[in-house]
């Protein structure tokens, strides 16, 4: 039988963090195990905010690396850049026939930005582009172009996954049943309850992240800064109130979680203790990896080459797509 297809995309607007390697990566390579597994990097997502050369180019490598030394193997995964495949735009202007111009108001990607614009006593679309306005469609575009069956995303993509679905059953509705394969999406409740430094959730737009690949004295540092209360040494601990037991519990054996706290509960143990058993546990879990990684980053004729042979096969991919639909819908083949 025929594998089924999970497909999802990084965006390069900033170092990968250990909330994307939980939230998305790690579940992602898992599936690729079962699935015929296409995943890539959203460069023209990113577009819509890193408007800088180096920028870009430095961050799309960053996630391509990121996926390699997190251990994705390119011999079984499709690895690409979304601007190697320019069928998605062109199936981005089809997509546009059949978006309703509501589906995007009530998108979230832009709604929480209007919202946050009016909070600010801002005008509502105050710095907003269209490329945001309409990013659910260039999400649809990458999904619909290479038959997914599955998205594995977190919570907070799951209604633009929703939006492509809807997209697509209008246009089988109108040309033919099968003609796209309807996605669904794959939740990873981690997302959500991955802390970041100062407690909240862990996201770029709160800049309060750990990079998943930061250097052992710089990561040190990062953990070093994880806000805590102010008890004092002797002091017995609460771990179910504290940002750093929250970040290690992710990562340890129901043993080690259980050891640490104990020794919260005990007292005598200081956050400068507990801060270190963290970083510990982070070296131990990304070391490795970490040395992979920066191998990558030094020398990207690798990297080069993975995501030109990737291009190469996804674009194969996209074009028998949009054969079928400009075909199905009376347009120049
Ligand atoms: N919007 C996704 C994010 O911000 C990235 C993305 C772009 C994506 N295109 C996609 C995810 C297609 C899944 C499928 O995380």
């Amino acid at each position: 039988m025929k594998k089924k297809v999970s497909l999802t995309g990084i965006k390069p607007t900033g170092q990968v963090h250990i909330g994307n390697y939980l939230g998305a990566i790690k579940q992602a390579l898992q599936l690729s195990e079962k699935y015929e597994a296409r995943y890539f990097i959203a460069d023209y997502h990113a577009l819509n905010t890193v408007k800088n050369r180096e920028q870009l180019t430095h961050a799309t490598y960053g996630v391509a690396a990121s996926w390699i030394a997190s251990g994705l193997n390119p011999d079984t995964v499709l690895l690409y850049r979304q601007s190697d495949v320019p069928e998605t735009f062109e199936l981005s202007t089809f997509l546009m026939a059949f978006t309703a111009k509501g589906h995007m108001n009530r998108a979230h990607a832009y709604k929480d930005k209007v919202q946050k614009n009016l909070a600010e006593g801002k005008e509502a679309d105050d710095s907003v582009n269209m490329g945001l306005y309409t990013y659910p469609v260039l999400m649809a575009a990458d999904i619909l172009l290479f038959n997914t069956d599955i998205v594995p995303v977190g919570k907070d993509q799951k209604q633009h996954v929703e939006i492509c679905a809807d997209i697509a059953g209008s246009i089988n509705h109108c040309y033919g049943e099968n003609l796209l394969t309807i996605p669904t999406p794959v939740m990873n409740e981690m997302t959500e309850t991955v802390t970041g430094l100062d407690g909240r959730k862990m996201s770029k737009s709160y800049d309060n992240t750990i990079p998943l690949f930061m250097p052992s004295k710089e990561l040190r540092k990062l953990v070093m800064k994880i806000v805590t209360n102010s008890q004092g040494i002797e002091e017995p601990k609460d771990p179910d109130i504290c940002n750093v037991f929250s970040i290690y519990k992710l990562f340890a054996t129901l043993e080690e979680q259980q050891n640490l706290r104990q020794r919260y509960l005990a007292g005598g143990m200081g956050w400068g203790h507990a801060k270190q058993e963290l970083f510990e546990k982070l070296e131990q879990t990304f070391g490795e990896k970490r040395t992979h990684y920066e191998e990558l980053m030094k020398d990207q004729s690798y990297l080069d080459k993975v995501l030109s042979e990737g291009a190469q096969k996804a674009r194969e991919i996209a074009a028998q797509t949009m054969k079928r639909l400009r075909s199905a819908a009376g347009l120049s083949r």
